[in-house]
């Protein structure tokens, strides 16, 4: 890969847009037929994914949990020229460059245990658009790439989930190549990362304003509803529930499929709004606190997506969004010109963990696959397509060989002078933290130690993981006590041969 602007052009409104990842299509939501064979069909081959034949209700989606995961920004001084200079001096050691107190500073502040997210209160920012299960807080984002790349650097995060790297990427002024095979993580990183125009913001409005008329129970429902028949709203039909479905229904159905950006704003809007109303909570709200939240997580997005566009440079390039896995990712770059990234900073699945990224869980029992509905993308695999592996297998045989074949992948897109940082959970340390390392090994890695980062005799940054409210309840099926969930920040680089 070369550095190459030609990577992006400008659209209509002056931004600048990946060329693999084109504007017109790049939030119209594929518009597939779930009736359809799965395979999703985009604007770019290059992103295509075929969706294997899963039973989307099959035993395997069993649980989950959001992890929530807060680690606080601090000002970096560790840049690329010096990466590159002790890449080719080797031993002058990881912290031969680094300012003494910004890195104890940074330690300090990484162990900040604040929740990310603070309720209905907190909208304000397009983090907030979707909750990812598991994503990571904006503030480490944010501190990783200030200290670890600089302006126009490329930032890689081939497990994007929710983008929170896409964003903090963006707001700091540097291009991102991002990734996740799950079509809902790339729609919500799309929607997030893409500035609405004043027209598509009018187009928004103009829906938000009708949703109290058009959104009453009175109405009759929409005539033909493939989703339906398909069984996306599964579980939907209740009692409790079958009032807010109806609402949905209706809310999407005025939905305006001609402008991609507004389409798929709106979508996020139900989608975020149906999130709150149904994932892990105790009870389901009224149908009226439903529409009324719904038209004011609206007005609140729209709200920070005015004032997201206009904070943004419209020279700086907007992420690359793609539908891909690892491996397969490095294959599906090499057939466009993108400089090598100064940065990978990522969060894999963790092992032994079994995070719902692809369920809701309704009143906290029940898996619903109503996320894919909204958001118009398929649904078609199981829990361990996303989490690399299944409940079936404590040995984790599964989970380190899909990791050594994922960072492989990744080893194909970087350069001597990437650093890899991730953040990964372990539930059992010892025997994790040793095999994580020997597959970073095997993959072509060696692990860079920072002592002024360290936390713990082994010299590395540990913390323990607040509000696992669905870790606790995961991980009490199998025994394993949720207090000993602990994450650590891993840092990597390519090893010199
Ligand atoms: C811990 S989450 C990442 C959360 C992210 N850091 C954020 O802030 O939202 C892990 C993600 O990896 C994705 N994933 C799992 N296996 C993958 C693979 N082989 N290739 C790409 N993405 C994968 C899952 O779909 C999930 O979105």
């Amino acid at each position: 890969m070369q550095s190459d602007t030609a990577a992006w052009k400008s659209d209509a409104e002056g931004y600048c847009i990946p060329l693999a990842d084109t504007t017109s299509s790049d939030l119209k939501t594929s518009a597939p037929d779930p009736r359809a064979p799965k395979r999703h069909v985009t604007a770019n081959a290059a992103h295509n994914i075929d969706l294997p034949n899963h039973d989307a209700n099959s035993q395997e989606c069993c649980s989950g949990h959001t992890n929530e995961i807060e680690l606080v920004p601090t000002a970096g001084m560790f840049h690329r020229e010096q990466l590159t200079q002790q890449a080719m001096a080797g031993s002058s050691g990881p912290s031969a460059y680094l300012n003494r107190d910004e890195l104890l500073s940074m330690r300090t502040a990484s162990l900040s245990s604040a929740p990310i997210s603070l309720g209905t209160r907190r909208t304000n920012s397009p983090h907030e658009f979707y909750r990812y299960p598991g994503r990571f807080s904006p503030a480490f984002t944010r501190a990783a790439i200030s200290v670890f790349s600089q302006k126009d650097d490329l930032i890689l995060d081939p497990f994007v989930g929710g983008g929170t790297t896409a964003v903090e990427a963006l707001v700091s002024g540097r291009r991102s190549l991002v990734a996740d095979l799950n079509p809902l993580a790339t729609f919500v990183t799309r929607v997030k990362t893409r500035p609405l125009a004043h027209n598509s913001r009018l187009a928004v409005q103009r829906w938000i304003d009708q949703l109290p008329q058009v959104t009453l129970l009175s109405r009759p429902s929409p005539e033909t509803d493939i989703w339906l028949d398909q069984g996306y709203l599964k579980g939907l039909d209740t009692r409790l529930t079958w009032r807010i479905a109806k609402v949905i229904r209706l809310a999407l159905a005025i939905v305006d499929p001609t402008d991609a950006r507004t389409e798929a704003f709106c979508r996020c809007i139900v989608l975020r709004t149906a999130q709150w109303a149904f994932d892990m909570r105790s009870t389901v709200p009224s149908v009226e606190e439903f529409r009324s939240t719904l038209i004011t997580h609206g007005r609140a997005m729209l709200k920070v997506a005015e004032t997201f566009a206009e904070s943004l440079d419209k020279t700086t390039e907007l992420p690359y969004v793609m539908e891909k896995g690892v491996p397969g990712l490095a294959d599906s770059v090499s057939k466009f010109t993108i400089q090598k990234p100064a940065l990978v900073l990522t969060s894999p699945p963790y092992p032994g963990v079994y995070v719902n990224y692809h369920r809701w869980k309704l009143l906290g029992r029940r898996e619903i696959r109503a996320p894919y509905w909204i958001a118009n993308q398929l649904d078609g695999h199981g829990l361990a397509h996303y989490t690399m592996h299944a409940r079936a297998e404590p040995t984790l045989r599964t989970y380190f060989d899909r990791l050594r074949r994922a960072f492989e992948d990744i080893a194909r897109l970087v350069s001597a002078t990437t650093t890899v940082v991730q953040l990964v959970g372990f539930n059992n340390p010892p025997d994790q933290l040793s095999r994580y390392l020997s597959t970073m090994n095997d993959a072509g890695f060696q692990e860079v130690l920072f002592p002024e980062l360290a936390t713990a005799d082994d010299g590395r940054l540990w913390r323990s993981v607040p509000s696992r409210r669905w870790w606790t309840e995961a991980q009490s099926r199998r025994s394993i006590a949720p207090h000993t969930a602990q994450e650590v920040v891993l840092i990597h680089r390519l090893k010199q041969d």
